[in-house]
This record gives C-alpha cells, structure tokens and sequence, in this order.
C-alpha cells in the first residue's frame, strides 16, 4: 500500500465530495473588493458569508495604514521567530494596547489563532492535568487537546448541569494525580451565534477550582459595551483567565492574541511552539492590527452600524416566520428542513436567481434533515439589503414547503 492511496480511494469526509462541489459550493471564488456586494462567477451578488463584522477590511483608513506599513517595511521584516530576531516594538506596543483594551495584564500574539490556540493549550497542561470542554468545541480547541496526554471529559453544548458532573469528575481525578482543570469554552459559537454561558461557568468556579479559557473569536470587536468582547458583554472579564482573540474577524487581518495575567502569558511566550518555532507576524499585520484596534476603540460607530443591521436582519427573519435559533450574537443562522439535495437546490437558487451568496451547512455537519444557512451580518450592508434577503428567505421556505426544489432535484 502506497501512502498516496488514500488520495484516490478515500478523499476524507469533505474531499469526497470534491468533484461535484469545487469551485462553487467548495473553494468558491469571491472576487472584488471586500463588501456587501462582491462578484461570483462573473456575476455581482449580495454577500453574507464573511466575518468582516465591522466593515473595516476594505475602510479607507484601514487600507492606508496596510499600504504605508508595506511601503516602509516590506512584507518580510522582522525576520524569524519572535524569540531569535522577529521581535519589535510594535509587536510589543500591540499587546500592551491589545491587554488594555480586553482589560488583561498581558497579551502576546499568535501568528494565526488557529495554530496559537492549539499552542496555549499544549503549554498550559500536562498529564496530571484534565481539560473539560463544550461538545460544539472549534477543530483549533479539538486539535489543541489532541496534544494533551491527560484526560479530557467533554459536556454536551452549553449544559451547565452536565458540565458540573464532568467538573466533579474531573476534581475527583485531580486529586489523585495533583493536576488541574481547564474549562474550555467559546464565548461566541460561530455556526449557531448562541454564547457560551459564561456567567453559569464563571459560578461554577465556587465549587470547583478551575482556570477557565474562553475562544472569543467572534466576540472580539463584537460583543460588549466596548466590543472588547463576550466576557465584557456578561461582566465577567475577571473570572474568564484567559481570553483568546483571532485578527481573522472584526480585525479583518490576520494573527490573533492570548490575553491573561503578565505570569502566565510570560509562560506563553517561553513554551507556544507554533509560536517559539515559526515566523514573527510582518509589520503590515501588525501596524495594521495597531490601526484596527484603534478604530475599534475610538469609532464606535463600526459597532452601532453592525448591530442595527444585526436587529433588522433577526427581527425581520423571525416576523417572517424563519427559524433562526437562539443566536444573541451578530452570526444568524436560518434553519429550515431538508435534505442535502434540497439545501443543493437552495443555494444554487439563492446564488443564481436571487444573487445571494451565503454559506450553506448540512448533514453531516448538522443533524440529518436539517438545513443551516448562515447568514453574517456587517456594518457595510444597508437595511435594503436586509429587506432583500428577508423576502428571499421567505419565498425560498415557501418553495422548500412547496416541495419545488425536490421535485426540481426528480427531474434532474
Ligand atoms: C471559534 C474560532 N476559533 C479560532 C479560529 C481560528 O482563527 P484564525 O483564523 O485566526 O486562525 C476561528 C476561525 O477563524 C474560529 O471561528
């Protein structure tokens, strides 16, 4: 048997579909500048599908201190891992602004959160110590745990008196190794917008000691009186130990953050091997990440725009009878009933004859007969475009009640 088998015989759970997904329900091709309305195949559609929140990856402002930061420094500066030669001021000066903003003692940067967060949980247990985390965990926090040689007991989504038991647990099997707990949690889920409950977790931690890590990669820019995120939104910054943000978002960039006591991100800083053994974040991403942060803080009206597009789009979802969960955040999933042929036969409606691009989820990714389309509302979509989709989503339910798009899928 050759390794290479496996890339003709068994494509994996999403690669066997590639054949008849690429190119426009997988690896599609969103071309244009960043915005409400972007071209797909040659053709402008209304676009619901990405996480600039704030609308801040195509501001003016925004891209004036990318370009400046290229023009001065190029894309390679600083050479090499933080540790050895790709250390500056800047990055430092980010942290120091990106602690204070998220009301932490520290922070330090992550070349990208997906491979920073599976380094802050590598560093922060060893095998004495038990993970214990939400079912509905993102495949960075799965990843990060699959590098923990202890045990790890995982609570179904957001059930706090499940968690208690597997807290209980967990304490039990502390004792006799001498380890530690790390509650592992989401603060914004970025499929169904529901919040991890923070406040319940947080009440937890008078019964049972525990450090509580909390990925906060929609939260951040988003939720909270100051958009420092969903710890700020429940008050409890001082009970969540460390918070992890993503530049991937409302920073529209790229790189991410751990914020927490000035010790433990010390300890981060000598112990992150994604972070200890690859290159430094280039100064465009960091003076640019300087920039967006400073938009955050000082123009509040990137906020107030995405949340009243936020309220429009739910509220006009929700008097039109669609299912949109229990989202409380700006992510706003529409859920209606079908099989994987009908949400095919949807999108390919939404994109070709509504000029609607959003992202579509089905079996297996939700439960068999479910159908999620997920919707990301920003602050550069205007409330004619909500209108738009709001009457589109309508039509589109009433045609899946119909049984149009299976009868459609029969004549196929
Ligand atoms: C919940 C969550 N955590 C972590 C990440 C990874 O962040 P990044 O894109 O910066 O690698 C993402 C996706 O971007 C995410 O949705």
């Amino acid at each position: 048997m050759d390794v290479f088998d496996k890339c003709t015989i068994n494509m994996g759970p999403l690669g066997q579909y590639a054949d008849q997904t690429e190119g426009y329900f997988m690896f599609p091709k969103l071309e244009g500048d960043i915005s409400n309305k972007m071209i797909f195949r040659g053709k402008e559609r209304l676009v619901w599908s990405l996480n600039n929140y704030l609308g801040l990856a195509n501001h003016p402002e925004v891209r004036k201190a990318d370009a400046d930061a290229a023009a001065r420094f190029g894309m390679a500066y600083p050479m090499g891992a933080r540790m050895m030669s790709g250390q500056s001021n800047y990055h430092e000066q980010l942290e120091q602004e990106l602690a204070a903003f998220v009301g932490r003692e520290a922070a330090y940067l992550l070349n990208y959160g997906y491979q920073g967060m599976v380094s802050v949980i590598n560093s922060m247990v060893d095998r004495k110590d038990v993970i214990v985390y939400d079912s509905e965990a993102h495949a960075c926090i799965i990843d990060g745990m699959r590098l923990h040689f202890g045990k790890r007991f995982v609570y179904p989504h957001n059930n706090i008196e499940n968690l208690e038991i597997q807290l209980r647990r967990a304490k039990k099997m502390t004792d006799e190794t001498g380890g530690g707990i790390l509650v592992i949690t989401e603060g914004v889920y970025g499929m169904s917008g529901d919040l991890g409950k923070l406040k319940e977790i947080v009440a937890l931690k008078e019964k049972y000691p525990f450090r509580l890590l909390v990925d906060d990669a929609h939260g951040f820019g988003t939720m909270g009186p100051t958009g420092a995120g969903t710890d700020e939104y429940f008050g409890v910054q001082k009970d969540v130990d460390l918070y992890f943000g993503t530049f991937a978002k409302s920073m529209a960039g790229i790189g991410g953050f751990i914020a927490g006591e000035k010790k433990v991100i010390k300890y981060l800083m000598y112990n992150m091997r994604s972070q200890i053994f690859a290159k430094s974040l280039p100064m465009p991403m960091v003076l640019g990440a300087l920039k967006r942060l400073d938009m955050i803080r000082t123009q509040p009206e990137h906020r107030i725009k995405l949340w009243n597009i936020v309220n429009a789009l739910q509220s006009g979802l929700k008097e039109a009878g669609l299912d949109i969960g229990n989202t409380e955040s700006p992510v706003t999933p529409v859920m209606l009933n079908g099989t994987v042929g009908e949400a095919t036969q949807i999108t390919y409606d939404l994109r070709e004859n509504y000029n609607i691009f959003c992202s579509i989820v089905s079996y297996p990714v939700v439960p068999k007969g479910i159908i999620l389309l997920r919707l990301i509302p920003t602050a550069v979509h205007t409330l004619e475009d909500v209108n738009y989709t709001i009457k589109a989503f309508k039509e589109v339910k009433e045609k899946l009640d119909n049984k149009i798009y299976s009868e459609q899928m029969a004549e196929i």
